[in-house]
């Protein structure tokens, strides 16, 4: 059909077997190319398959993958604007795909996919790449459902593909052995070394750690993330019981597009325990107010919301705050400036000594509040303004941390917890003695 020379990593890619099939690390290793031809000789070799490739935005994939593949297939296979996909006179479909949105990704639910290829799956988050997961299956004989992926370290979805191809760490029903993971360099690709020197040039002349991370392929340096100090298994706990000495505190972060409101709870050590959360889309301030009122009935000490929403509207003259309290819920304004807001809680993430020989974070969240767990840890370094900031896209995921923010902005206090009475009941030495024997112990 075509004229190919496969670089030795690209074939170490095609011949690779599993589950998911990871092609990852430096730029311009070849391997947008790679995950392309795979897509096609599949689409070939078994007749009547389905194909997905996928980039995060429409833009990305025609000047990657479209345009490419339409001067590659040309009298081969046949491309149908309409539904962007190729069609295989075989009966094989290669759909081109994309979701730019978080929630874009549920247009493919209840679809079938033998194979998914996720180009540049640093791109997406975690919960797109598990959906994406869900429509990946075959009822073929001749054929195992997979999914390929492509990448360099860095972006949203760095943490991810770094626990699952890097690290390896394992969680749930996820098994080792479905995994592959194919180092890529841009030494590797040898068209690109003769074609375009250059580019290997930009690459080294790259500062440090991006020169490592998309020259080397290093994905220990670019994280990008954040809240680098996140760990599941530290900052989640199964929910306890909130006890009546602990201080309630909400906070909330309002947009028409998404809501969201924290209650958390600091027990007399001035831990927090953020024990729920409402995250709700297209919701008015009169709704919202109502919906947070009836989430609880503990009593609570402060609702902090961030200062800008005193702000009066040019239109009404009546600012979100105003709003909230004339529904009954009264706030309180909290100052907050971004970075200080986040270095903040840095430290509350920040595993400590508790006093009772424990080393554990002051904050932590209770496995109930799904949307800020996911968040949290999706949160990446701003790339424009102060270098310290957190990244105000995808827009999508900051709502819930922002709400987190602004409730430590507001100083919470911790609960004071009663004093016991203690009954001191004397004994003689031999009623004490008795006492141990018969194992009623020494305090009663
Ligand atoms: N085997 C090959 N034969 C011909 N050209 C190739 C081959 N492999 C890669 N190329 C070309 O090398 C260039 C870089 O490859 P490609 O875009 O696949 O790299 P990449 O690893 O996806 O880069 P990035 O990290 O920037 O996404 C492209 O122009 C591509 O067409
Ligand atoms: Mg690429």
């Amino acid at each position: 059909m075509i004229g190919l020379t496969i670089q030795p990593r690209q074939l170490e890619f095609f011949k690779a077997r599993g589950r998911h099939i990871c092609y990852g690390g430096a730029r311009g290793g070849g391997k947008s190319w790679a995950a392309r031809m795979k897509a096609v000789g599949l689409c070939s070799k078994y007749p009547g398959l389905r194909v997905l490739l996928m980039r995060r935005t429409f833009p990305e994939l025609l000047e990657n993958h479209v345009r490419p593949l339409q001067a590659l297939l040309a009298g081969v296979a046949q491309y149908k604007a309409t539904e962007n996909a190729f069609l295989f006179p075989n009966g094989s479909l290669l759909k081109m795909g994309y979701c730019a949105t978080e929630a874009d990704v549920y247009q493919y639910q209840g679809q079938e996919w033998d194979v998914i290829v996720m180009e540049e799956a640093t791109h997406f988050t975690e919960t797109q790449m598990q959906f994406l997961t869900t429509c990946n299956r075959s009822t073929r004989t001749d054929f195992k459902a997979r999914m390929y992926y492509t990448c360099n370290p860095g972006n949203v979805g760095h943490g991810w593909v770094k626990r699952l191809f890097i690290d390896r760490d394992y969680r749930g029903s996820e098994r080792p052995e479905d995994y592959v993971f194919i180092p890529a360099r841009v030494y590797d690709n040898k068209v690109l070394m003769d074609t375009d020197p250059d580019y290997v040039r930009t690459l080294e002349n790259l500062p440090d750690a991006q020169r490592r991370a998309f020259l080397d392929g290093d994905w220990d340096v670019f994280a990008g993330q954040y809240f680098s100090e996140w760990r599941r298994d530290l900052h989640v706990m199964d929910p306890i019981d909130i006890q009546p000495w602990w201080q309630v505190y909400r906070a909330i972060d309002y947009g028409l597009d998404r809501l969201a409101c924290l209650w958390a709870a600091f027990d007399e050590n001035g831990n927090a325990y953020v024990f729920r959360e409402l995250c709700v889309s297209d919701t008015i301030v009169s709704d919202a107010a109502r919906m947070i009122l009836s989430a609880g009935d503990e009593p609570v000490v402060a609702t902090f919301m961030p200062s800008d929403l005193l702000g009066r509207s040019s239109q009404t003259g009546v600012s979100i705050y105003e709003t909230f309290s004339s529904c009954g819920l009264s706030g309180t304004p909290v100052n907050n400036p971004r970075v200080p807001g986040w270095l903040n809680l840095k430290e509350w993430m920040h595993p400590v000594d508790d006093g009772a020989g424990n080393v554990r974070p002051r904050l932590r969240i209770f496995s109930t509040c799904r949307e800020l767990i996911r968040c949290i840890p999706q949160l990446q370094y701003a790339k424009t303004g102060d270098p310290s900031d957190v990244a105000k896209d995808p827009h999508d995921i900051t709502h819930a941390p922002d709400a987190l923010r602004y409730l430590m902005d507001g100083r919470p206090k911790p609960g004071v917890k009663p004093v016991e009475e203690h009954h001191h009941i004397h004994r003689t030495p031999i009623q004490r003695q008795a006492a141990s024997i018969l194992g009623y112990g020494g305090k009663r």
